[in-house]
């Protein structure tokens, strides 16, 4: 088995992999933004300055985005079966991936997550329609914040994170289907 070594042009976190995955193991960017590590390079580096809709719609996506890795973490502990609470943890931190996604293209440190936003119901179906209303605000959001943004770094994150978003409200809604 001969490991090859690949980079995220979203998140920007190298991995080791024998293939292409579909998805970043971090962020879950889809293929089309994953890089060979020797191709890529760091987009972030060439923005120059961010105009002031970008700046604006950064932070309030920031915010959002540590609010739910803590809401997702919370919902995980208290996860009724073993599956879901793996589900619920793995989606914890690929927001805490974009988070720091965001951060990185802000220049700035995280925000702490707000009390209100963070706590999960003991009860896994409310929180699956939690997470998915809270996924369809984010990918909608984030598709407008895409639409608005000047500079091509912040579209591109933004057109790659909302269509992540969307994969989730996929998966929460076969989720609960099942249930
Ligand atoms: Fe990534
Ligand atoms: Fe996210």
């Amino acid at each position: 088995m001969k490991m090859k070594f690949f980079r995220c042009r979203i998140c920007g976190d190298p991995f080791m992999a024998e293939e292409m995955p579909s998805h970043c193991p971090f962020c879950g960017a889809h293929q089309e933004h994953i890089a060979t590590a020797a191709e890529w390079v760091d987009e972030n580096a060439a923005l120059d300055g961010l105009s002031e809709t970008s700046r604006r719609n950064l932070v309030e996506a920031l915010q959002l985005e540590v609010d739910n890795k803590a809401f997702y973490l919370d919902a995980s502990s208290k996860a009724g079966t073993i599956e879901l609470a793996g589900i619920f943890k793995n989606l914890s931190k690929i927001e805490g991936e974009h988070a720091s996604t965001f951060r990185k293209i802000l220049r700035t440190d995280a925000p702490d997550p707000d009390p209100e936003k963070s706590v999960a119901a003991d009860d896994d179906r409310r929180n699956l329609e939690t997470a998915r209303a809270r996924e369809e605000y984010a990918s909608a959001f984030y598709a407008r914040a895409a639409d608005e943004a000047g500079e091509e770094r912040v579209k591109k994150v933004f057109g790659a994170i909302s269509a992540i978003e969307s994969d989730h409200i996929e998966l929460e809604t076969e989720l609960l289907d099942r249930r």
